[in-house]
């Protein structure tokens, strides 16, 4: 109770003193009432003030709030730790108020005041109008992305209105951009091409503070589309053959895989395991994407495989006469095809001929042999039979007794063998 008691005549004063001083005619005056300021940059509080003749400055200062403190006086900006290390009066006691605050950050968005005292107590003056404080960072405003070829415009924002003269400048990926600055705080990319996209930043040029980058992405129709073979080099029957499309698009293509003109497959690899002959052909792969497809070149799997299904045909037929010979094809199936053939008699180490076809002059059975790189093979053996000596007997009898006939006796004699 006591202490309500003793406040209340002090506050009366108080109250008295307020209305005083503010009933007086305005003695300051701020030259920018409104200050917006680049967030990191030092402000000029541009000022002025008047006070009466006869009267003696004794201090100068500004405060940030309109209530005094426990020394019924307004806080001096100076003495506070947030402000005396970036406050720097750059006036004099007689008319220039005026301040620098530098490093200004969002916290320091406040109205400010100019206060002055004289020697005598009740003249002092606290320039009530102030000077209102705004701090801004720049925000790069900008679509996502943007398809290549169509034209986009970039705006660097700022909450409050920077003064008209503000330069802007902006970056990509850090690198300023020199050239294409539109309209005053805005950045127009025309016929967008793949090398605009990036980080976009701007900044107030004369200030260190740049914004936070956003990124633009370009986004494009498939290109470059290409198929890899892994492993490369030959591939032979039995590996594992992994194809991978590759293809430079935005957004990300989808991959689909054909071989000849057949979809077998999707995605970016294409895997074959224990790969066959099967599997040779023409392989390319499509790259699709919103705004566009595109093929790759063919490529073409090539499967090598060892010698297989070899056997022996007759060019004529398996028997023959004796003097004459006939003639053995060996066919396989390889790739690469075979090109080395050796020909066996059976029960006979050493071959008895070599070439695809042979000929035999003898009965027996005889096999044929094939190589490749990949192995050989042989082939089941096949009988040759030589029938017998083929002798023709001509065998002219002119019979005097008859005259005009004659008898021509065709003799076949056969011996060694007989097959008949
Ligand atoms: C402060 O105001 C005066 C008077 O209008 C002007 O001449 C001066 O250039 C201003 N200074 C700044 C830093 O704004
Ligand atoms: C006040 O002083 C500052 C710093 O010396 C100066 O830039 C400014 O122009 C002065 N203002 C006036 C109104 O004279
Ligand atoms: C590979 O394929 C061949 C023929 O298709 C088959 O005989 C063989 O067992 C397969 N091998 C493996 C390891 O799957
Ligand atoms: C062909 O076969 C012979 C005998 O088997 C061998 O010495 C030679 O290296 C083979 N040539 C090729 C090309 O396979
Ligand atoms: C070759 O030898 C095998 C056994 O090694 C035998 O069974 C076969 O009858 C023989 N063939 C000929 C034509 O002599």
């Amino acid at each position: 109770m006591l202490s309500v008691r003793m406040a209340h005549p002090l506050s009366l004063i108080f109250l008295l003193m307020i209305h005083r001083a503010y009933s007086e005619k305005e003695h300051v005056n701020y030259i920018h009432p409104c200050i917006c300021a680049l967030k990191d940059s030092s402000v000029i509080m541009n000022c002025t003030f008047t006070y009466p003749t006869g009267y003696q400055i004794m201090k100068v200062f500004w405060t940030k709030t309109t209530v005094k403190n426990a020394d019924n006086e307004f806080p001096d900006l100076s003495e506070d730790p947030e402000y005396s290390q970036r406050l720097q009066y750059l006036g004099d006691k007689q008319q220039n108020c005026t301040i620098r605050l530098s490093h200004v950050t969002q916290k320091d968005e406040h109205k400010y005041y100019f206060r002055f005292t004289t020697d005598n107590p009740t003249v002092k003056w606290l320039g009530k109008s102030g000077v209102t404080l705004a701090v801004t960072d720049l925000q790069v405003e900008s679509p996502e992305r943007v398809t290549e070829g169509d034209s986009v415009r970039l705006t660097c924002k700022s909450s409050c209105a920077l003064t008209e003269g503000a330069t802007f400048i902006w970056y990509r990926n850090s690198q300023p951009l020199t050239e294409r600055r539109d309209r005053n705080n805005q950045l127009l990319l025309q016929s967008v091409r793949r090398e605009d996209a990036g980080r976009y930043s701007c900044a107030l040029h004369g200030h260190t503070y740049i914004s936070p980058a956003v990124q633009l992405s370009v986004t494009y129709a498939p290109k470059s589309v290409s198929v890899s073979i892994s492993p490369s080099g030959e591939i032979v029957e039995g590996d594992s053959v992994t194809l991978s499309c590759s293809s430079d698009s935005n957004p990300p293509a989808e991959i689909s895989w054909f071989k000849g003109g057949t979809f077998v497959g999707s995605g970016r690899i294409y895997s074959i395991s224990n790969i066959s002959s099967d599997h040779s052909g023409e392989y390319k792969c499509k790259s699709r994407n919103i705004h566009g497809e595109k093929y790759s070149d063919a490529v073409t799997l090539n499967i090598m495989y060892p010698l297989k299904s070899i056997s022996v045909s007759f060019m004529q037929s398996a028997q023959f006469w004796e003097g004459e010979s006939v003639t053995l094809i060996c066919s396989s199936d390889s790739n690469p095809p075979a090109l080395n053939f050796s020909w066996f008699k059976e029960n006979q180490s050493s071959a008895v001929g070599s070439g695809q076809s042979f000929s035999a002059l003898q009965s027996g059975r005889f096999y044929c042999e094939a190589h490749n790189q990949h192995g050989s093979q042989r082939s089941d053996a096949v009988t040759v039979i030589v029938k017998g000596r083929l002798v023709i007997l001509h065998i002219s009898i002119v019979c005097g007794a008859c005259g005009a006939a004659v008898f021509i006796i065709t003799m076949l004699i056969l011996y060694d063998m007989c097959v008949w």
